[in-house]
């Protein structure tokens, strides 16, 4: 298995359904931020389920949302399929969006899942596609130095304030068993830091800052907000 399979399965990186809730609407807050007008065109990439993609999708023109996992892929296509606002791609479907058409391209806890080679690739495809004024948002992106130890206390924290810490400490004994771990021994995940980061936005035609915080619950990782040169 590798990570494009793991989240094509039946996982349970979400301890419950509360966990689940209140992890999307955290991120759709935290990123309704980054969208500057009421009319722009936004893609968001390896989107997952984004529970709360309408909330977003109220302060754009367009929302797209594209994830690699068809199983991912049929449930948003069932949940949003009568959102006026919201367009599931397919794979074929991202070729569709005119070069030079998106405000903002948001890719939130993806880049741990990629090697460098397909992040790179998939860089100069978002180049293509963003506005000379567009805004590449890179978030929930892993410095060097984290650990499992701070992603699990980073959770127990988010479990303790969203009233779903029993639930959470049961999730976590499962995921000590499960294909995740192994995955997160085994392949490993990509981890950047922000010079590195920079070096290859600069590579595919980018300048990125770091925000001041991270999208989402886990403040230990980190967002970057680029724009093309
Ligand atoms: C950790 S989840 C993040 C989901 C959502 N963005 C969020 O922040 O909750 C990672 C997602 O990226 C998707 N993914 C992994 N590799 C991808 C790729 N190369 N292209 C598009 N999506 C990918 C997975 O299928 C999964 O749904």
């Amino acid at each position: 298995m590798d990570w494009r399979e793991f989240w094509n399965s039946e996982h349970s990186i979400y301890v419950n359904a509360r966990h689940k809730t209140l992890h999307y609407d955290r991120i759709a807050r935290d990123l309704v931020a980054y969208i500057p007008r009421p009319d722009a065109t936004v893609l968001d990439y390896g989107c997952g389920e984004a529970l709360s993609a309408a909330s977003l999708a109220e302060k754009c023109g367009t929302l797209y949302l594209y994830d690699a996992a068809p199983n991912v892929r049929e449930k948003l296509r069932g949940r949003f399929a009568s959102y006026r606002k919201i367009v599931v791609l397919s794979t074929d479907g991202l070729d569709s969006i005119a070069d030079g058409s998106l405000d903002v391209i948001i890719a939130n806890s993806l880049l741990q899942y990629l090697q460098h080679r397909e992040f790179e690739d998939l860089l100069d495809v978002w180049h293509r596609k963003l506005k000379p004024e567009g805004r590449l948002v890179l978030a929930d992106v892993l410095p060097p130095d984290l650990d499992a130890i701070a992603d699990v206390k980073a959770l127990l924290d988010f479990a303790w304030r969203g009233g779903f810490l029993v639930a959470a400490l049961a999730g976590l004994g499962r995921t000590f068993f499960s294909d995740y771990r192994r995955l997160r021994n085994e392949v490993g995940l990509t981890r950047y830091a922000p010079e590195d980061l920079f070096t290859l936005l600069s590579a595919h035609g980018f300048t990125g800052e770091q925000a001041p915080s991270n999208v989402g619950h886990n403040q230990l990782r980190m967002t970057f907000v680029a724009r093309k040169v």
